[in-house]
């Protein structure tokens, strides 16, 4: 026997229970975006390389050892989405979406590709639902997507959650920041593991994210990008926190969150778990003012998120779910009854019922067992004296004409 192909790595089939799990996530975020004027947009699985390179940032892990990237055949570079942000900036540029009334308020579902080792919680092909608003600065549109992130997670009850905000000013504050930061990092650069002094130049802000005890240490005395604000992206900072109070949503103020994607600017967030273990982080995002100038646009500011559907799903107590219930099951005592009882399923299900036909060719006990199985609410067979129709509830039993099936059923 040939040896059997499975899963690429970091990656797995969704079926039964867990894929009731997944549509019903999908249903309820569904529900929150549409009540918040949110609509729904698509963009390809892949996109030209250059889009990520550009509006990811070439000194992100992401851009740099995370991508699935491929020739297109004709000497260009295609590459797997890592994330949505920068493709509906693209569609947004693309279908001159500047036209309508801002901010542009879009929200996604779908799958997206890292290659990074995979573990818990982390994979090569994972789900993300995400919202961006694009063209408005207003701190209101930064409170307001946050909220919802906030409300999907409390509908599917995560457990364990916290919230944590930051501001990164404007990317001039910031590069003066960078310089300031690099500085003190060169004068403790023998504490710091080699890992953060390797990135000293590239991505110092990554060091607040080190696990290493003597970077940690270093970093406890490190100068703050918050205490670099300026009045205005302070005050755009302060706006938000005080709208968050006042949607009554908790969160802890935090120096050094650090996201891994290059395009923030002023607010950023992130939900974690502390249900989830390593991969704590369920979801986040920010504000991204710079990006659609980077890809070619008119200064135009945006905010957005993306939560991962695996750890949502992880850091929640899924209600139970159950395939919805059958109305009819119909099956035929012998082969020439096949057409007819056929007919009768497909009839029943035109009419908006939901009906199954057997399939399987099991002997009559079988087939009430799988009905009883399906919870199927009346079986159908047809044979010689007519259809015998079986109220699975009563336990009532008669010989009904077939035509008339439908209107038994349906009392
Ligand atoms: P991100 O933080 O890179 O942000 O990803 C968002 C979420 O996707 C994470 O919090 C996590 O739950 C999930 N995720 C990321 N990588 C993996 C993985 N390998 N396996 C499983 N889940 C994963 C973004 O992608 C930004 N585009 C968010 C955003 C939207 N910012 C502004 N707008």
């Amino acid at each position: 026997m040939s040896e059997r192909i499975k899963t690429p790595r970091g990656t797995f089939d969704v079926l039964g229970e867990a894929a009731l799990a997944r549509a019903e996530l999908e249903r309820t975020a569904k529900g929150i975006f549409e009540r918040a004027g949110y609509s729904r947009i698509e963009t390809p699985t892949f996109e030209a390389t250059e889009l990520f390179a550009r509006g990811v940032g070439e000194s992100t892990d992401v851009v740099q050892k995370e991508m699935y990237t491929f020739d297109d055949g004709g000497g260009g570079s295609l590459t797997l989405r890592p994330e949505g942000t920068a493709p509906v900036c693209r569609a947004y540029l693309e279908h001159g979406m500047h036209k309508l009334a801002q901010p542009v308020k879009l929200w996604y579902l779908g799958p997206y590709f890292r290659a990074e080792r995979p573990q818990h919680g982390r994979y090569r092909q994972f789900g993300q639902v995400g919202v961006e608003a694009i063209g408005s600065d207003d701190p209101a549109v930064d409170a307001e997507t946050i909220v919802l992130l906030a409300e999907i997670l409390e509908a599917i009850k995560a457990r364990d959650l916290r919230l944590r905000l930051s501001s990164l000013g404007t990317p001039d504050t910031r590069a003066g920041y960078k310089a300031e930061l690099q500085g003190y990092l060169r004068e403790h650069e023998g504490e710091l593991s080699q890992e953060v002094r390797d990135r000293i130049d590239l991505n110092p802000l990554r060091a607040f994210d080190a696990d290493h005890p003597g970077t940690r240490q270093v970093m406890a005395g490190a100068p703050l990008l918050l205490d670099r604000l300026n009045d205005e992206d302070r005050e755009h900072f302060e706006t938000v926190k005080a709208l968050l109070d006042a949607a009554g949503l908790a969160y802890e103020v935090d120096p050094g969150l650090v996201r891994g994607l290059d395009y923030y600017t002023r607010t950023v967030f992130e939900f974690s778990s502390d249900a989830l273990g390593a991969q704590s982080g369920v979801g986040g995002g920010g504000r991204y003012d710079g990006l659609i100038e980077q890809l070619g646009g008119p200064h135009t500011p945006g905010m957005g998120w993306a939560a991962g559907v695996e750890r949502m799903l992880l850091a929640s107590d899924p209600p139970p779910t159950a395939p919805p219930p059958l109305d009819l099951y119909v099956a035929y005592a012998k082969p020439e009854y096949r057409e007819q009882a056929f007919r009768l399923a497909a009839d029943a299900r035109r009419a908006g019922h939901a009906a199954q036909l057997e399939l399987g060719g099991r002997s009559v006990k079988g087939l009430f067992k799988q009905a009883d199985r399906a919870k199927a609410r009346y079986v159908a067979i047809l044979g010689d004296e007519g259809t015998a129709l079986k109220d699975m509830e009563s336990g009532e039993q008669r010989t009904v004409e077939i035509d008339t099936v439908m209107h038994h059923i349906r009392r």
